[in-house]
């Protein structure tokens, strides 16, 4: 069960007989859920090169421009994910080299794109998209100037080693027109084999309901598909693997959500990969947006729901790395609570998965109005958002199709540390040596998220039992783990549908404990960090009064154990500004789990939608 958070759906195939193109745009809609700004195909037919591609969604580009209407029993064909570059049809891919004799498509991040295009067009090479794909096409042409005699494979396999970063790509040429040559470097590809045809593939579903014998290759390697089959090397010393197809005994429904259950558990376990994609976000983005926010005399950090609870974070964060006061703001209230104030000096930094909700988008027509400066977060490049801000940050966490948002939360926090981050460098309010424990911690997260999901699942399950029939429930935090405890209640409340209250631990006196009898779930987010003493006294007093303690606490903390009913471990050392990163993950499996328990389809939840992207 691979998880792959990376963008777009691709797909090829080479057929004994008929055109590839019906196939192509079947399998592209079966991989619509990965990525659906744009689509393309390619075929090779009697020596040339036949391309369709357009911005929109499969259906519309199909009226418009009929994609099983392509010849050849050979094509390539991709849905997109925009990372580079909006979605146009000049962005969309197949993407070709100069001659139009070499096709490629590309689901990954080319980190190193922009000093190769530089070089190719020293080198007389004309680009026509902004993508970081189209550097192989070019690349690949240029090996094969520099050596008319190798072949199209030894020339992808001289064009790979020059890239940085993730992919998996597919490539025709009319030099070999009974080919189709493809590698990987992190991004999924599996080859599918049947009598009539050899298929290849970024997910198994692609091609599911025509074979389920499939071939996963591996990292690091190159696969050549012919009407002969498929042949697999070695990119480092180019040695031959041989690997038979497994059997792969998964319905179509299933195998969309990879063997999951549900998009959200995929998502879920989805967010070891999506950390590492921000992490590969390009510094000049993060770096000017920190220098907005560094000359700013106000910021508003303006959102809704769990991207709000990202600004809530995110304020902790400004403020303790970078000593920048910020006012985060629920998006409906922004009008009403600050629209008379914000000028020419505010600057509002929006943050919206979708790039879509309306309130937000509200909230910043009345900033701009006001001539504020706009700065965006989102995970949909072409948004409205992105095309309202004066920069913005794409985070890459890839479609979100479960309407609960949990990788796309912990992307949101993983940008906002590394701007936080960069904003402190630029004031020096950090030492040198925490700057870089921080950034080590934040390199490291992937893994701690990844290690969370798998020690603390099978115990949240446990839990979720065991609280399933609870009427209400308690989430609490001090410091930054307010937006988490925030983050948890958000998450219980739309797919379980049990009342959930959350606030700063620091309140529970202040009226809400009076709710308080025996047995009432209270949820304590409890890193090892300056607030645990006092979260402790808080733990003490919710306890005196009965109540069931849920911690989530950092592994070993013994003390804060002992006084729970029930706990879940995170791992040892997480900076608390990063602390909702991790922390929020049991917070995500405890919803899940409980709305399970309570018979309810997570993915669905009643009276709510996602926002989407409008054409
Ligand atoms: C979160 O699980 C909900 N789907 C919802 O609160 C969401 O976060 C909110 O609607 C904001 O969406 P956005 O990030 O796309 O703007």
């Amino acid at each position: 069960m691979c998880c792959d958070s990376r963008m777009c759906g691709i797909f090829g195939c080479v057929l004994k007989e008929g055109n590839a193109a019906p196939i192509i745009h079947a399998a592209l809609k079966r991989l619509e859920y990965r990525g659906y700004d744009s689509v393309g195909e390619a075929t090779i037919d009697d020596g040339e090169i036949y391309i369709k591609k357009d911005r929109g969604m499969i259906d519309e580009v199909h009226k418009i421009k009929n994609l099983d209407d392509l010849p050849g029993n050979i094509g390539i064909g991709h849905t997109r994910w925009a990372t580079h570059g909006a979605p146009l049809e000049v962005n969309a891919h197949p993407h070709m080299d100069c001659t139009g004799q070499i096709a490629v498509i590309h689901n990954g991040i080319i980190e190193n794109f922009e000093e190769l295009k530089q070089e190719l067009e020293n080198n007389g090479h004309f680009f026509k998209s902004k993508t970081d794909t189209e550097v192989i096409p070019h690349l690949i042409e240029h090996s094969l100037e520099i050596n008319p005699s190798i072949s199209l494979a030894d020339a992808v396999l001289e064009t790979v080693k020059k890239l940085n970063g993730s992919y998996a790509i597919a490539v025709i040429s009319t030099r070999e027109p009974d080919k189709i040559v493809c590698a990987r470097n992190e991004s999924p590809l599996v080859v599918g084999v049947n009598e009539k045809a050899v298929y290849f593939a970024s997910d198994i579903p692609a091609f599911l309901p025509v074979t389920n014998k499939a071939v996963i290759v591996d990292d690091g390697e190159l696969v050549t598909l012919s009407l002969d089959g498929y042949e697999i090397k070695k990119i480092a010393d180019s040695s031959i693997v041989t690997r038979e197809p497994k059997v792969i005994d998964w319905a179509p429904e299933m195998a969309v959500k990879q063997g999951y259950p549900h998009f959200m558990l995929k998502e879920i376990h989805e967010q070891p990969e999506c950390l590492r994609n921000t992490l590969r976000l390009q510094d000049h983005y993060l770096d000017l947006m920190a220098t907005f926010l560094d000359r700013a005399r106000e910021v508003y950090l303006v959102a809704c729901g769990t991207s709000y609870h990202a600004c809530l974070a995110a304020s902790y964060m400004f403020s303790k790395l970078a000593f920048l006061a910020t006012y985060p703001v629920v998006a409906s209230e922004f009008v009403e609570q600050h629209g008379k104030s914000v000028n020419i000096d505010s600057t509002i930094l929006a943050v919206s998965q979708s790039g879509e909700t309306a309130d937000t988008l509200a909230s910043i027509h009345a900033a701009r109005q006001r001539a504020a400066t706009v700065l965006g977060l989102t995970n949909v490049i072409g948004s409205t958002l992105t095309r309202v801000s004066r920069v913005y940050i794409s985070q890459q966490s890839g479609p979100e199709i479960g309407v609960a948002a949990t990788k796309t939360f912990t992307s949101q926090l993983s940008v906002m540390a590394q701007v936080a981050l960069k904003l402190a460098k630029k004031r020096g309010k950090v030492s040198q040596d925490e700057m870089d424990y921080l950034a080590e911690r934040l390199d490291k997260m992937p893994e701690t998220v990844d290690t969370i999901i798998r020690t603390q699942e099978e115990k949240v399950k446990q839990i979720a039992k065991k609280y399933k029939d609870a009427k209400v429930f308690f989430f609490l935090g001090r410091g930054i783990s307010t937006a988490t405890a925030y983050e948890g209640r958000l998450k219980l409340m739309e797919i379980a549908y049990v009342p959930a209250i959350a606030f700063p631990a620091g309140e529970s006196k202040h009226g809400p404990i009076s709710l308080v009898e025996p047995g009432f779930p209270v949820v304590f987010v409890c890193p090892k960090d300056d607030t645990r003493k006092t979260l402790i006294g808080n733990i003490m007093e919710m306890k005196a009064r009965g109540a069931s303690i849920i911690a989530v606490v950092e592994e070993g903390d013994e003390e804060v154990k002992r006084l729970a009913d029930d706990f879940i471990e995170v791992s040892k050392g997480i900076p608390d500004v990063l602390s909702p990163i991790s922390y929020v993950i049991p917070l995500q499996l405890l919803a899940y789990y409980i709305a399970l328990e309570r018979g309810y389809n997570p993915d669905t939840p009643r009276n709510l939608a996602k926002s989407v992207t409008v054409k």
